[in-house]
């Protein structure tokens, strides 16, 4: 009795595919179809995917290669974060046209401004090749053979479920992209990072950009002689509101999970990666923000770096503590327990697993810390940086960095993986700190750098060798060569042993659907958050004083004057606007962009971020607390009509 209960428990709670969790393949969606219904979806799968004819996926692209963008008129106008634009937009701005403080609306077609480098990705279709693959067709042949299909075509083959599935994915790729708008960062980027990852949310996170194609509307690279993309589907969007419990999708690219490693993995990541990590970054974000409050001209000049190192180190401390009050470690070892007592081949696998994990912790975790330390300090500075009337604080902060990272890689990296050019430099100098400053100086004194070449050259030999421990260049997540083989077999009797879980693949930057629905959430004993966010948030946070709270003025007297014309509504009995909300789809890095839609398929909201209490659902999904969080449609319209003048781009679009 207490075994079988406590097999169910494993089941119900430890294996993936409860309610809302999941990444599902577009092309097998047909066997969610009946479950979606079940939960309010109108459409049918061939509206999902078809290869017959237009289907939504025809209304979605990668964007830029780690983003989502979803297709909003007939004439190539796209969708996507204001995250997910920042590179192009801040590339376009100038001291006198300052796009990302000020904003971007082109006026007219010929304002659209090209994006060097910059791409779009639609997947013309994928289709599962692991038979024909194991009948002994070449890969590389089944590649070049899609790619000769169609102008602009791109083609992979994506292992999943560790390799027991192979698919091709064939993509058409369009280099003509032009940034249309864009809102001031005070809007785009309102909160910060302060707000980063947080709930209640007001962010106007979106960007526009335009596909620009041939005359005959095929891919091609820039010309002013090309025309807009005319897509075979773009997305209705709807005005029309929602409800708490209403049915929500997301149709995007998410980048990475790992929703099936065992306990091992589960407790290096919550336990040794994660905190080092950190508590690395801990110290960097300290010296720099130091810097910052000490001279606005740092402020600036460190704003993109302080940004990008803050968004990973507050995931990983909610990833710790989501990891924790699951207590997935020890629900991961309990699914092991039963999964071994039913499955013979189970247990072995899972003692060669085990067995292999503790080959390969102590190189992976150097590797890590490796990267996180030393390779993130610059091998050079330019004459500007160097200029100490430029920013006369900059040389002492670099210096405090170089001191603080050689000391954590001294105190972190395990002894038997440390870089023989980094402990002589140690001994010669007494310290990781007074070396530190030796390699400081004469990077900062620019030219030859003898001390940091050495050292950069033994520290890629170490990296190499851990590679080599390893077997695989594919070292996003703690594994090895070995490793993947035994999880492909342990994933294969997974699925024999408990057959009625409907188990979904780990992203791995493919096309995928999940579905939820609208959906507050208990935040702590008590407090109830609720999914809908409003202008009058907004204007509750406004602080003239505060950076990143300081909204433009053109928004505070449109809250004066409360002129909000067809996008105003009614919450609660007040007059305001709709800005952000939250719903229970399995997201992830990379489904920043993407869609969300309601039942009917249509747009109301973009995707751009989680609660911080969801981080851990890339490892282990809760389905009572995990959140995506999404800028309502309807502020943005109401931004580009409002704010930006825009009103012209809104005649492009089907609104609902
Ligand atoms: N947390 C969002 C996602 O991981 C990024 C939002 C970007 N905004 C910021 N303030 N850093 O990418
Ligand atoms: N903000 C993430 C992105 O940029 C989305 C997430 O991690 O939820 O893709």
């Amino acid at each position: 009795m207490k075994r079988t209960l406590l097999t169910l428990f494993a089941l119900l709670v430890l294996l993936p595919a409860a309610a809302d969790e999941g990444m599902w393949l577009p092309s097998l969606i047909s066997a969610r179809i009946d479950d979606m219904r079940a939960k309010g979806f109108r459409l049918s799968a061939e509206d999902i995917y078809s290869i017959n004819r237009a289907s939504m996926k025809d209304a979605v692209v990668l964007f830029d290669g780690g983003c989502t963008g979803e297709l909003v008129s007939a004439e190539g106008l796209l969708l996507t974060n204001h995250h997910c634009g920042y590179d192009a937009i801040q590339r376009h701005s100038t001291v006198e046209h300052d796009y990302l403080t000020h904003g971007f609306w082109a006026r007219s077609r010929a304002e659209e401004l090209p994006n060097k480098g910059l791409n779009v990705r639609f997947l013309v279709r994928m289709e599962e090749v692991t038979d024909r693959i194991a009948a002994g067709e070449n890969p590389e042949e089944i590649i070049a053979r899609a790619k000769a299909e169609g102008t602009g075509y791109r083609a992979d083959i994506e292992q999943m479920y560790y390799g027991n599935q192979q698919f091709l994915f064939v993509y058409e790729q369009f280099n003509d992209v032009r940034l249309v708008a864009a809102p001031p960062s005070s809007i785009g980027k309102f909160g910060g990072d302060t707000d980063n990852w947080i709930w209640p949310r007001h962010t106007g996170d979106f960007s526009i950009f335009r596909i620009y194609a041939s005359k005959d509307n095929k891919p091609a690279d820039y010309s002013p002689d090309n025309v807009p993309y005319r897509p075979k589907k773009h997305f209705t969007i709807s005005t029309k509101g929602f409800q708490e419990g209403d049915f929500t999708m997301i149709y995007g690219f998410p980048g990475n999970t790992q929703e099936y490693i065992l306990s091992d993995a589960a407790a290096y990541i919550a336990e040794r990666s994660d905190p080092a990590k950190i508590a690395i970054r801990d110290g960097r974000l300290e010296i720099i923000s130091r810097a910052q409050e000490s001279d606005p001209a740092l402020r600036i000049h460190y704003a993109a770096k302080h940004a990008s190192i803050a968004n990973a180190w507050k995931k990983w401390q909610g990833e710790v503590l989501g990891l924790n009050r699951m207590k997935t470690v020890a629900a991961k070892q309990e699914q092991e327990e039963a999964f071994a007592r039913e499955n013979p081949r189970g247990a072995e696998l899972l003692r060669e697993m085990k067995a292999e994990y503790k080959r390969i912790i102590d190189p992976y975790f150097a590797r890590e810390i490796t990267v996180e330390t030393l390779r993130v300090l610059p091998t050079s500075y330019t004459a500007k940086e160097r200029a100490e009337a430029f920013f006369p604080a900059r040389r002492e902060t670099e210096r405090a960095l170089f001191r603080w990272l050689f000391g954590e890689y001294a105190r972190r990296c395990p002894a038997e993986y440390r870089i023989p050019a980094f402990l002589d430099g140690v001994a010669a100098n007494g310290s990781p700190e007074a070396f530190a400053e030796r390699v400081f100086e004469e990077v900062w004194a620019g030219g030859e750098t003898p001390l940091n070449d050495s050292l950069r050259s033994d520290t890629k030999r170490m990296l190499d060798h851990i590679t080599w421990l390893l077997g695989t260049t594919r070292l996003r997540n703690l594994t090895s060569k070995r490793l993947n083989e035994l999880y492909r077999e342990y994933l294969h009797e997974l699925r024999q042993t408990w057959p009625e879980r409907a188990f979904y693949p780990d992203a791995n930057l493919t096309l995928r659907v999940a579905y939820g629905a609208i959906a507050g959430y208990e935040y702590a004993d008590g407090e109830y958050h609720k999914p809908q966010t409003t202008l009058d948030g907004i204007i509750a946070k406004d602080n003239p004083e505060i950076y990143d709270y300081d909204i433009p003025q053109s928004l505070r007297d449109l809250y004066a004057s409360k002129e909000y014309g067809r996008w105003g509504v009614e919450i609660d009995g007040r007059r305001t606007v709709p800005v952000c909300f939250l719903a229970s789809n399995h997201t992830t890095g990379g489904n920043s962009g993407s869609p969300v839609l309601n039942a009917d398929g249509e747009l109301i909201g973009i995707n751009f971020d989680r609660t911080w209490r969801s981080t851990m659902s890339d490892i282990a999904f809760d389905p009572t607390i995990c959140r995506n969080i999404a800028v309502d449609i309807r502020y943005v319209l109401f931004v580009v009509d409002r704010i930006g003048g825009a009103g012209y781009l809104l005649k492009e679009m089907r609104i609902k």
